[in-house]
């Protein structure tokens, strides 16, 4: 069966074709972020606007790069959420509305299960049961997963994302958007001179906190006038408190929970420092660790077609209404 995935869920117009037996068939992604980052972020009613424009044209270049033609699909898989409300409406109408006129049948897709199976794209997959930590713009989780729909959360972050952290403190060293990516160049710059704390792992428990290192950068930088070298090094050491952070309770949910595997996805997941730290960290505990090629770390159309086959052959899919849900817990 060729499923139809559509990722509308934020500044990321993707649509991608996965089949049953053969795998992933093709996937194209138009970026908003040239459009808003002259805001200094994204704008959702800007972001809603370019979806429209720009996902119709992209599924036909899908179908038709692929050599398929629209009744060659046996199912249609959408972002239904979490996102941004008019965002989602937009991929989750497209998606219903072709299904309705194909007849076939459509499913929701939660964004994070997506992140958390693009892994099962690379050559050497994860079997089941593993450990999954997932670090984007709007969450941090650590997750058992038993199988396909079978999700423990064991810890979150109690304010902001990983991805949000280092957002805000690359805003706050002056980089532009997305800051993720920019701080991560700056910090190969510099040195880890500056102690960040490494918040929450001096008490029991699997939960994260991210705004207090927003914080301590916006007060290391407003103590005393900046140079370059030394924005470099309060980038490296802010880096390096996330990756230690991370690895600290990735190592504390291993113990835990006994498992062996270790999944790490979303959009943070493609930060070279954090891959390292993860993997010291993984080898130490005999545990294989797993990533997404870097450009399945960030939001995608593949990830949405291949959880969406995997619920379709499940025999799952929904009824008629459009409905997004921008807050969805997984
Ligand atoms: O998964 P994603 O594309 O979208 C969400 O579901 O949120 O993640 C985007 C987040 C942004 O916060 C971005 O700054 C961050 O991932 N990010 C990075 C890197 N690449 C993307 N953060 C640190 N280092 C990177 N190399
Ligand atoms: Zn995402």
């Amino acid at each position: 069966m060729y499923v139809l995935g559509i990722e509308t869920s934020c500044d990321e117009t993707a649509v991608a074709i996965f089949h049953s037996s053969k795998g992933l068939v093709h996937h194209l992604l138009y970026s908003q972020i040239d459009m808003h980052s002259e805001y200094g972020g994204v704008v959702p009613e800007l972001a809603s606007r370019d979806h429209i424009r720009k996902l119709i044209p992209l599924v036909k270049q899908v179908v038709q790069e692929s050599g398929l033609v629209n009744a060659d699909l046996g199912g249609i898989a959408y972002t239904a959420g979490p996102g941004l409300m008019g965002a989602l409406l937009v991929g989750a109408a497209t998606a219903r509305s072709m299904a309705w006129a194909l007849q076939i049948p459509a499913v929701a897709v939660h964004h994070m299960e997506g992140h958390l199976l693009v892994p099962m794209l690379e050559d050497n997959p994860p079997q089941f049961p593993f450990l999954a930590l997932l670090i984007s713009g709007g969450h941090t989780l650590l997750v058992h997963v038993s199988a396909i729909g079978q999700y423990e959360l064991l810890g979150e972050s109690l304010d902001d994302a990983v991805g949000e952290a280092f957002d805000k403190t690359a805003k706050l060293l002056g980089l532009g958007y997305p800051g993720g990516p920019k701080l991560a160049a700056l910090a190969e710059r510099g040195t880890e001179k500056i102690r960040f704390p490494r918040p929450m792992t001096d008490r029991p428990g699997l939960d994260f906190s991210f705004s207090g290192l927003k914080t301590f950068a916006m007060n290391t930088i407003n103590a005393a006038p900046k140079t370059e070298q030394d924005k470099a090094d309060i980038a490296a050491s802010f880096q390096a408190a996330i990756a230690d952070t991370l690895s600290i309770k990735c190592r504390r949910a291993l113990k835990q929970t006994g498992l062996n595997r270790l999944v790490v996805a979303g959009g943070v997941s493609a930060n070279t420092h954090i891959r390292t730290a993860l993997t010291t960290m993984a080898a130490g505990e005999n545990t294989e660790i797993y990533f997404p090629r870097a450009q399945f770390c960030t939001d995608n159309g593949a990830m949405i077609a291949y959880a969406g086959c995997q619920r379709l052959m499940a025999g799952q899919h929904e009824g008629l209404s459009i409905t997004v849900r921008p807050r969805w817990p997984m």
